[in-house]
């Protein structure tokens, strides 16, 4: 879609650094072209079968008119005969280029469908830097419909450059098989049509750049406003919104008719230089005829083959645009397939493994210091340590690095400086995928898939049991809640869990961890949308899951923390006071500060 944005990035480097990049992104998606070699080749034969066909028709009429009907044979037998030719190649004509589009879509849509899915699988690999630099939305664009060009490109530009291609090349090889004179006058309109379609092409390229990209904005701003809907009537904004968006519809309407107007101009050009190239024919042709230096079959073979003469080319210069919008596509998902994640598993000879069921969960931050940008560290060093099956509190204030050191945990994040250790191996040498058995993170926002709370607690593993899950449920206290929905347990979430409360989100996703029992426990703002009555029933139940579980704890909320083993305060990315709640108190620090803070809170409530 924003084929014109990407243009305008690509305007601003330099043209050479382009060409070579577009060169490496053709040459590497056409890699995928690869195994479907035989297939085009198979396209390329009936192409070639279908083309001769129907170019055989009008040899075939000039061969009944000039040696029968014009010598004046009465064979009725053999005309039958060439009739029943004549059908018989219409029928191997629509046989192979029926062949012909199948093969073709096989080919092509496989291609793009393992595009697809290699794009999809590599950015769901990339790390979070990545996604903190590049807009969603372009992702999206360019899984869907930068695939889609690209597809277009194998179906619809590479089976005009074959049929259009050969079309033109056997017109030329029967017209001067026919008459050598009559084929050099007619090519002479060869430059025309090249200058007319250069010409228009650029125009019609343009019109349609133009075109994609307010389409692109309307797509955008009704996006926008859908996800907006109750902010919007909140704000009573339905006329101002509903101007824009007339703005949006009027421009792309504009655009539109102006891509059709061009396009229509083109086609009824091209029309008129072929009737003049017809014109042409007739008169020079007819001239000879009169002067019996040509056949009258001749020249009716050579009418019917320059009709045929400028659809090739009309095809092929259309196709142009597909063609350049397939490069800046090819480009861009290039770009993305050709990012290496920051954050790397480790080689197979380095790594360590550590299950899930045999770690005991000491958690060793060394040190360690982390920044998103180098300039700007979040963490200037902090050195913390976790005994196995510790639980310990994080508490602080706003922006002091807390989830950052969760995200670094998870290594969504590699440390810039330090290490962070799991039972004395270092994370960076422990595969991320058991890594993420080993770490159970509860957030603020739980995710929830489009899918039924079953498959959501259990994340689609089916091998865990429906029992197992509702145990799990009972457990935080959500299944009378989930039994109570239509279809309890087998009930269908939509677009993350959006007809449930912020609450039960939460408990659906507490169940979760619970089901899947990870060493090590995370909880960054967990129960902060709980009402105290829930939040006293998670607590209890989290007594019971922490049991012997390394667990962090993040809160506000200091009731969440107090019952911890140990507390940590941050400011500012460090660690500033350590300790027992009564240790904290008995310091009279910032802990007791945040304590009495929340004590009058409660008081005046
Ligand atoms: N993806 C990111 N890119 C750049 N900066 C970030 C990113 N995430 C967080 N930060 C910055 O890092 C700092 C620490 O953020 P962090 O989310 O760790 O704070 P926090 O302690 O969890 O705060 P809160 O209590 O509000 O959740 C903040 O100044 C924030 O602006
Ligand atoms: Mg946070």
């Amino acid at each position: 879609m924003p084929n014109s944005s990407a243009a305008a990035l690509a305007g601003n480097k330099s043209s050479g650094e382009i060409k070579g990049k577009s060169f490496e992104a053709f040459k590497n998606i056409f890699k995928y072209a690869a195994p479907h070699k035989l297939t085009f080749v198979g396209v390329f034969v009936c192409a070639l079968l279908g083309i001769s066909a129907d170019l055989l028709q009008p040899y075939l009429v000039k061969i009944i008119i000039d040696d029968h009907l014009a010598q004046g044979k009465a064979e009725f037998g053999f005309i039958a005969l060439m009739a029943g030719i004549y059908l018989g190649i219409t029928f191997i004509s629509f046989l192979f280029t029926y062949l012909q589009n199948n093969l073709l879509q096989f080919a092509g849509q496989g291609i793009v469908a393992k595009i697809r899915k290699d794009l999809f699988h590599h950015i769901s690999k990339l790390s979070m830097s990545y996604f903190d630099k590049v807009h969603r939305g372009s992702l999206v664009t360019n899984v869907s419909s930068d695939t889609e060009t690209i597809s277009q490109f194998f179906t619809q530009v590479f089976l005009s450059l074959i049929r259009d291609g050969m079309t033109l090349v056997l017109i030329i090889y029967f017209m001067f098989r026919l008459d050598t004179t009559l084929a050099w006058y007619s090519l002479t309109i060869l430059p025309v049509i090249g200058l007319v379609a250069f010409m228009f092409r650029r125009y019609l390229r343009q019109a349609y750049q133009v075109t994609r990209s307010r389409l692109s904005r309307l797509i955008g701003f009704i996006a926008e406003n859908l996800s907006g809907m109750g902010l919007i009537q909140a704000f009573r904004q339905e006329e101002e919104q509903t101007r824009r968006f007339n703005e949006h519809n009027q421009s792309y309407w504009e655009g539109n008719m102006r891509e059709v107007r061009a396009n229509v101009l083109f086609n009824r050009t091209f029309d008129i230089l072929g009737n003049l190239a017809l014109v042409l024919v007739v008169w020079l042709g007819g001239m000879a005829v009169f002067h019996h230096t040509m056949e009258v079959g001749v020249l009716y073979a050579f009418t019917s083959y320059i009709r045929q003469f400028f659809q090739p080319i009309n095809q092929i210069t259309m196709q142009w645009n597909t063609f350049q919008s397939t490069t800046v596509s090819m480009d861009r998902i290039w770009k993305i397939l050709s990012t290496e994640p920051d954050v790397k598993d480790p080689l197979p000879d380095h790594q360590t493994v550590l299950k899930a069921d045999e770690a005991h969960g000491k958690v060793d931050f060394d040190h360690i210091s982390f920044g998103y940008s180098p300039a700007n560290p979040v963490i200037p060093d902090l050195d913390l340590h976790l005994d196995a099956g510790e639980m310990v509190g994080i508490v602080g204030t706003t922006g002091a690095g807390k989830s950052t050191l969760i995200s670094l945990l998870n290594r969504f994040y590699d440390v810039n400086r330090g290490s962070i250790r799991i039972d004395d191996i270092d994370i960076r040498d422990i595969p991320q995928q058991q890594l993420h058995r080993l770490v159970g993170l509860i957030q603020q926002d739980p995710f929830l898939f489009t899918g039924s709370v079953l498959d959501n607690v259990r994340l689609f593993q089916t091998d865990i049991s429906r029992e197992k899950v509702t145990e799990a449920c009972r457990y935080v206290g959500v299944h009378d809640m989930i039994i109570r929905m239509p279809q309890g347990y087998d009930s269908l979430l939509s677009e993350r869990g959006s007809g449930l409360s912020a609450g039960e989100r939460q408990l659906i996703s507490f169940a979760r961890i619970m089901v899947f029992e990870p060493r090590i426990l995370i909880l960054d703002e967990a129960t902060a949308h709980l009402d105290s009555q829930t939040e006293q029933l998670v607590q209890n139940a989290l007594q019971t899951v922490s049991k012997g579980r390394t667990t962090l704890i993040i809160a506000h909320r200091l009731s969440t923390v107090m019952h911890a083993d140990r507390i940590l305060v941050m400011k500012e990315g460090r660690a500033v006071e350590e300790g027992t709640h009564d240790e904290l108190i008995a310091m009279h620090g910032y802990y007791e500060q945040l304590y009495n803070h929340a004590r009058q809170a409660t008081e005046e409530e």
